[in-house]
C-alpha cells in the first residue's frame, strides 16, 4: 500500500517534512532557484514532476512556520545488475534549502525523511550524487565501495549510497538515472 501523506510525516522540532501537494509547486521552485546557482536544478524538478512515474510521495517538502523551506526529489530508477537483473532504488536529489535557514538541520530531516520513506515504500536502497561527506554523516557510503557506478559524469566519490535491505547492493551495478538527470549531471 502507498503510505499517504499522513504517513509520512516527519517532525524536527519546529521543521515538518511531509510529501508536497499541488499547492507547493511554485514554492518549491523558489526554494530550488535561491539553493543552486542557476536554474538547472529547479527545472529538472519541473521536468521529473511531469513525467508518468512522478508521485508526491516521493518528493518530500520541509515547512518551518507554514512555509516551504526545503525540498528533497527522490526518483525510481533501476539498478542494473549481473546476469541481466534489474532492480529499482530510489535516486535521491536534487536537495535544496533555503540559504536563510541553513545550518539547522533542516536537509537532515529531509534525508531521514526520505530513508523513512524509502523504506515504508519498500526499496532497498537509496543512491545519491552529490556532496559525500554530507551524506556519510547520514549513513551513506561510497559507492565505489559496493562496486556501483552510474551513467552520470560526476566524480566517482561524489556517487554514495545507503542499502535499506540487505543484500540488494551485492554484486554492485550500474545506477541509470533518466535522460533529465543525465542531460545536466
Ligand atoms: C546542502 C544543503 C541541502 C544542506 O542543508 P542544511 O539544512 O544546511 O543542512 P544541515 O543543517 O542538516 O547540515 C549542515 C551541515 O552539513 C554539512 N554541509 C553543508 N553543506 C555541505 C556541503 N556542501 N558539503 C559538505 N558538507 C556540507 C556541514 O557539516 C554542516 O554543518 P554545520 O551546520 O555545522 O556547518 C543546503 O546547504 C543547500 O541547499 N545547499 C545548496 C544546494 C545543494 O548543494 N544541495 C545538495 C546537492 S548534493
Amino acid at each position: 500500500m502507498v503510505p499517504t501523506a499522513a504517513d509520512c510525516v516527519v517532525k524536527t522540532q519546529d521543521i515538518i517534512v511531509r510529501p508536497e501537494t499541488a499547492g507547493d509547486v511554485k514554492a518549491i521552485d523558489v526554494v530550488n532557484l535561491s539553493a543552486f546557482e542557476g536554474e538547472a536544478e529547479a527545472r529538472l524538478v519541473e521536468t521529473m514532476r511531469r513525467l508518468p512515474g512522478f508521485a508526491p510521495e516521493l518528493s518530500l517538502v520541509a515547512e518551518l512556520n507554514g512555509r516551504i523551506v526545503g525540498h528533497v526529489l527522490l526518483t525510481r530508477v533501476p539498478l542494473q545488475q549481473e546476469g541481466g537483473r534489474a532492480t529499482r532504488v530510489l535516486a535521491l536529489g536534487p536537495m535544496s534549502v533555503v540559504p536563510s535557514q541553513s545550518h539547522r538541520g533542516i536537509g537532515s530531516a529531509l534525508i531521514r525523511a526520505a530513508i523513512d520513506q524509502a523504506r515504508k515504500l519498500g526499496f532497498g536502497a537509496i543512491v545519491v550524487a552529490g556532496h559525500p561527506e554530507y551524506y556519510r554523516r547520514l549513513g551513506f557510503e561510497p559507492a565505489a565501495g559496493r562496486a556501483l557506478g552510474s551513467n552520470l559524469r560526476v566524480a566517482e566519490d561524489a556517487l554514495t549510497v545507503l542499502e535499506l535491505q540487505a543484500g540488494t547492493l551485492h554484486g554492485g551495478g550500474r545506477v541509470v538515472y533518466p535522460d533529465p538527470f543525465a542531460r545536466i549531471f
